[in-house]
This record gives structure tokens, C-alpha cells and sequence, in this order.
């Protein structure tokens, strides 16, 4: 007994060591000296918006594990957040800033980072820049608000909770956090669901996409249609050859800069809190970021350089970089896509975006109404799967071959599928890991983008072998 003792209280001393590391890590603060460390872990001024102060945030998912859904991993990794190893005691995506509650907010990486793996049980790389699969950004809201509904929520649980997530914590911060912070937060999750509750009258977002232009509707004080503005998350690559391109899906605005603003306010950062030096190193930085290539084993550079001719008659004068009509916007009526997310956007949100930053240097001009969706350059393709604005298309082989375009599939499963070019979408793993999408819903048709689809099988299959080169 005596002489188990030492070993029980070292034992103890040691894993209240471990935990004081763990809650430390991830309060290390908002900006990092490496880009991509900062492109992951750094703030961009969102916390005030979509913040939750950590010492809750900490504990959340388990008091509230109930509310996970039932994917892969532990913790918020279940709702698609990407845990790395070493370094940060938080998932890449989040950030961390001190004062007004120590907050964890959401920054870029959160949509524009996303993961790959060879097969099943290979390990998983990480691809900054990529489209976020994964990620189940209306999910982690839903989390939130379920777990705020709930009696985990109540201040006694919450506090009991937050003693066991941060044991150092200091007797002012745990008054504050008991007469004001618990309640406080609880009170912002729950006017955050209402202002949301446009969520459940549309078919749910899933992972790997977001609806972006209906929360501005709710931010300018627009009246709210039924329209379902859910789209698939673009990459984030070469943002210099863009500029000047009318991109975002619709082609609605010309600006780089203007592009990554207003995604910044979409994360939750508000003109006043954006933090403008963050944002101009991750846009800096953003302007030369390069697509991991193809893996060239896996290309036939026969058929490849075959695929390039039939890309040079079929697809470049769109696509290409040096494309005449590339970053111009093709007509809903030729381009026969699912139409939501075009009319999403409004012609009087398209005015209204142009008030956002209204008496600072960036306020947003150059925001219009188009008629169709954007020819964007198509670098990176392989990792931007599935296809298409809304993500309604798994792989490049269904694009070309519109009969082989499922009704149903299942996305978020990051194990690639390198003949098809897409990831696995309808395998037993991807029914168990992933999530199903189903094109019959609104704003999910798969219907549209023929071009190519008419060519003889055997040009198909050279164009998406050239397509893996892009
Ligand atoms: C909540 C998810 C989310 C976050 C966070 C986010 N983005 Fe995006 N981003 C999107 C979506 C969705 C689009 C496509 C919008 C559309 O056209 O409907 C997009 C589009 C873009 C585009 C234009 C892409 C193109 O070629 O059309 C840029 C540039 C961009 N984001 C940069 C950023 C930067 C920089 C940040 C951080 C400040 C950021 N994004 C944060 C979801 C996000
Ligand atoms: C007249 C212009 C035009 C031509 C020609 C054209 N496309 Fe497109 N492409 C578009 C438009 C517009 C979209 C966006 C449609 C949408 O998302 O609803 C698009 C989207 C795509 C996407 C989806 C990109 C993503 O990130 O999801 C792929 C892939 C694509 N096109 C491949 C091709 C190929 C291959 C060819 C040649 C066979 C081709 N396109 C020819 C206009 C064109």
C-alpha cells in the first residue's frame, strides 16, 4: 500500500502535467511565423462572429458526444475538422485569440484545406489550398446549438465540465466564467440558431460544402427567399493567375482581394474585427500556392498527350489560363446546371454587398448580378472532386460519361479512386465513413456541362487522362 502510494501521486502529477500541456497548446495565440502554420492555426479576426471561448470549447465534445454525428474519429474530428499530430492541441481550421473570453474561432483553412488517402488504411495527407471534403461546417453549427439546448449547458454541469477541461484556471476567471461567460455563450449559440433557422427549411449542406450567399441575406437585413445557395468548397490555388478572372461560382465579382474579404466576413469576422495584417499575409501567400501534382506513375503519357489535343479543341478555350473565355461567365440556358445557387444571388444582394465596408479603403465595389456560372481555370482538378458548383458530379469520368453520373453517392470519404478521378464515392467503406448525397434534392440536380460528353469513348478516356495533368 505505502509503497504504491509515491507511484499514484506521481502518476497523477504527471497526467495534470500532460493535461496543462494539452489545454496550453491550444491557446497558443493568433498568428504563427510559418504561412502554412498560420494558414492553419492563425486567426483572420473571426472569433467574434463564430467564436466559442475555449475553456468551453474545450469540453464540448464530451459533454455534449451525444450530439456528434456518427463519422469517423473523436472529438470534433467526427464533424470533419482535421487533427495533425504534433503541435496544436486543436484541429487545423480553428484559431485561437485572447480576450473577450479566449476564443476559438474559424479561418480559411477551415473550407480550403482537405485530405487525401492512396487506400483504405494508408495514411492520410493533408493538402493545404484543397477543397475542405471533409469538413461539415452546417453540422458543427448544429452541434453547437443542440449542445446549448441541452442541460449540459446548464452553468452548474457546464462549470463542473470546464474544472475538469482547464484545471489551472484561476479563481477570478472561474467567477467570470460562472455569473457570465457560460450563460453569455450559451445565449449567442442560441440567437445564432435562430438567425440560421433558414437551415431547416433546405435540404442539408453535408460536408465539403456551404451555402454562401444566404447568411449575407441575413447580415444585410434582406428579406429571405427560398432559394438554396449551397455550394461545393472551390480550391484556393494560384490566386495571382486569377486576378481579374469573374469568378466564385457565378462569376459575380472580379476582385481577389474582394473574394477573400468577403469570405473572411462569411467565416464570421466582422469589418471591424477582420484583422487586415492576417489576412494580407494568407492573401500574399495564397497568390503563388501551387496544386500538389498527379502522381506521374499513375498518368499514360501516351494517352495524356492524346487527351491534351482533345482539351485544346473541346474544353481550353473555357478552362485554360490563357483561354479566351476563361473567367467570364457561360449562360445558365447553355451551361444547364442546377440553378440555385444562381439565383441565390440577387440582383438587390449583389447591390447590397457593395455597402460592406462602406467608409474604409477595401469597401466591396465590384460585386454584380450575371446570368450563368463562371468558366473557371481548372488547376488542381484531380483534388477538387466532386464536380461542378454544388459538388453534384463524384469523378471526371461521370462528367464525360453523363450516363454513368449516379442518382446517389456518398461524399467526404477521402480514399482516391485514381481511374475514375474523384474519391471512392460508392464503395461499403464510403456508405460506412462518408455521407450520403442525393441529387433529387433541391439544389443538387447533376443535370448540365455536356461539353465533351458527345466525343468517341476512346477521345473521352484520353481527355481524363489529360485531365490528371491539370
Ligand atoms: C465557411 C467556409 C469558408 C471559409 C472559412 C473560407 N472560404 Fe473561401 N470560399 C468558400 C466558398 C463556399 C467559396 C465559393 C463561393 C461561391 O462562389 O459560392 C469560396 C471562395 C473563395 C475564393 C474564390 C474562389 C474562386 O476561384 O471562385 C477565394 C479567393 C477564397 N474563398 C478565399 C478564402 C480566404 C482567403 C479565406 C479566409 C479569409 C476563406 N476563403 C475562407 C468557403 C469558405
Ligand atoms: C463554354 C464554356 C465551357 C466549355 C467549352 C467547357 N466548360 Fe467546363 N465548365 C464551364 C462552366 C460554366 C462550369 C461551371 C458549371 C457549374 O459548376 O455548374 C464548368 C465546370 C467544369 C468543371 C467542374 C470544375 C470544378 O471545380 O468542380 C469541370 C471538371 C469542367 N468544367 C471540365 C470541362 C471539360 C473537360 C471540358 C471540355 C470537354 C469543358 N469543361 C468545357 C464552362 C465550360
Amino acid at each position: 500500500m505505502r509503497v504504491r502510494q509515491p507511484i499514484a501521486v506521481l502518476a497523477a502529477l504527471l497526467v495534470g502535467a500532460v493535461c496543462l500541456r494539452a489545454s496550453a497548446a491550444d491557446t497558443d495565440g493568433p498568428s504563427f511565423p510559418g504561412i502554412v502554420d498560420h494558414f492553419k492555426y492563425g486567426s483572420i479576426g473571426a472569433e467574434e462572429g463564430t467564436g466559442v471561448p475555449v475553456r468551453i470549447w474545450r469540453v464540448l465534445p464530451e459533454v455534449c458526444a451525444g450530439f456528434l454525428p456518427a463519422r469517423p474519429g473523436v472529438g470534433y474530428e467526427r464533424l470533419g475538422f482535421i487533427q495533425e499530430g504534433a503541435g496544436h492541441g486543436r484541429p487545423v481550421g480553428t484559431s485561437f485569440r485572447p480576450g473577450r473570453g479566449d476564443r476559438v474561432g474559424l479561418n480559411c483553412a477551415t473550407c480550403h484545406v482537405g485530405t487525401l488517402r492512396d487506400a483504405p488504411g494508408a495514411a492520410r495527407q493533408v493538402v493545404v489550398g484543397m477543397p475542405a471534403n471533409q469538413m461539415d461546417l452546417q453540422g458543427y453549427a448544429r452541434f453547437l446549438t443542440a449542445c446549448a439546448r441541452s442541460p449540459a449547458f446548464e452553468t452548474s454541469a457546464m462549470m463542473a465540465a470546464i474544472r475538469r477541461g482547464t484545471p489551472d484556471g484561476g479563481v477570478f476567471t472561474r467567477l467570470v466564467d460562472r455569473l457570465f461567460l457560460v450563460r453569455a455563450t450559451r445565449k449567442g449559440i442560441l440567437d445564432r440558431a435562430r438567425e440560421n433557422a433558414w437551415f431547416d427549411v433546405r435540404p442539408p449542406q453535408g460536408p465539403g460544402r456551404v451555402d454562401t450567399f444566404n447568411p449575407y441575406k441575413r447580415l444585410l437585413a434582406l428579406p429571405m427567399d427560398d432559394v438554396v445557395g449551397t455550394v461545393d468548397l472551390p480550391s484556393l490555388w494560384n490566386q495571382r493567375r486569377r486576378q481579374g478572372l469573374w469568378l466564385h461560382w457565378d462569376g459575380n465579382n472580379d476582385r481577389v482581394e474582394e473574394r477573400n474579404k468577403s469570405a473572411a466576413i462569411g467565416a464570421g469576422a466582422t469589418p471591424k474585427s477582420l484583422d487586415l495584417a492576417s489576412m494580407q499575409r494568407i492573401a500574399d501567400w495564397a497568390l503563388d500556392l501551387a496544386p500538389p501534382a498527379y502522381p506521374t506513375a499513375r498518368i499514360d503519357a501516351g494517352r495524356a498527350a492524346a487527351g491534351a489535343r482533345v482539351y485544346a479543341e473541346a474544353c481550353a478555350r473555357c478552362h485554360a489560363f490563357d483561354g479566351a473565355q476563361v473567367g467570364q461567365v457561360t449562360t445558365i440556358a447553355e451551361v444547364g446546371s442546377d440553378r440555385e445557387r444562381l439565383d441565390s444571388f440577387t440582383p438587390a444582394l449583389a447591390v447590397a454587398m457593395n455597402t460592406i465596408g462602406r467608409g474604409r479603403p477595401w469597401q466591396f465595389t465590384r460585386f454584380r448580378k450575371t446570368d450563368g456560372y463562371a468558366n473557371m481555370p481548372l488547376d488542381g482538378l484531380w483534388l477538387r472532386a466532386p464536380y461542378l458548383h454544388n459538388g453534384s458530379v463524384p469523378d471526371l469520368r461521370a462528367l464525360l460519361f453523363p450516363e454513368e453520373r449516379p442518382t446517389t453517392f456518398y461524399r467526404a470519404y477521402d480514399v482516391y479512386d485514381w481511374d475514375r478521378v474523384g474519391f471512392v464515392s460508392n464503395s461499403a467503406d464510403a456508405a460506412r465513413d462518408g455521407v450520403r448525397f442525393d441529387t433529387a434534392l433541391r439544389g443538387n440536380g447533376n443535370a448540365g456541362h455536356r461539353y465533351g460528353t458527345d466525343l468517341p469513348a476512346p477521345e473521352k478516356l484520353a481527355l481524363l487522362e489529360y485531365l490528371k495533368t491539370l
